[in-house]
């Protein structure tokens, strides 16, 4: 369990880069080892409905690979209030923060896991492209997601083929 009084490390890759609604004492862009980002978890609640649920971003593990992020420290009591939901099979873990001048830190991940319902996984990226293109939900449109998203990781200087890809191809079908 989390120490009330002690601030902790949250590493945001998907939603909570370009989206900080919450209070922090700190931000930090930030790399994990070990992990890459794939939209392969569908949102029938966020960007998506029931009958025709998006596509957001999870984590799949992958020895070779790094993921860049934004990392937030936060006062345990925002986990309260935060949208990263435990429930609907999102499981948070601890793992190294690597800083651009080198420090580390220990940080909190929230995934979506292959086990969960809305899970749907890889498909051929004209098929999720176009899925991005055609979906919205509460949240807005799954497109803005994708290119708010694309966005925030140039200026974070992030190479991310799989996210810049999608965004090739939902701007030029
Ligand atoms: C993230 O941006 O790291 C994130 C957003 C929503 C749910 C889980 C993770």
């Amino acid at each position: 369990a989390l120490q009330p009084d002690t601030p902790v490390w949250l590493f945001g890759y998907g939603s909570l880069i370009y989206k900080v609604d919450f209070p922090y004492l700190e931000c930090r862009p930030a790399r994990i080892h070990g992990w890459a980002r794939r939209f392969w978890q569908g949102s029938h609640d966020h960007r998506g409905t029931p009958d025709k649920p998006g596509r957001v971003v999870t984590l799949i593990e992958s020895p070779q690979a790094e993921c860049v992020g934004m990392a937030y420290r936060i006062t345990p009591d925002v986990f309260d209030h935060l949208d990263v939901r435990e429930k609907n099979g999102y499981l948070r873990f601890t793992t190294a923060l690597h800083f651009n001048d080198g420090d580390q830190a220990d940080g909190l991940v929230y995934i979506a896991t292959a086990d969960n319902a809305a899970f749907l996984g890889p498909a051929p990226y004209p098929a999720m492209a176009r899925q991005i293109a055609d979906s919205r939900g509460p949240s807005g449109h799954n497109r803005d997601y994708l290119l708010q998203l694309a966005e925030a990781l140039r200026k974070l200087g992030a190479h991310d083929e799989h996210v810049f890809t999608l965004e090739q191809m939902l701007l030029d079908p």
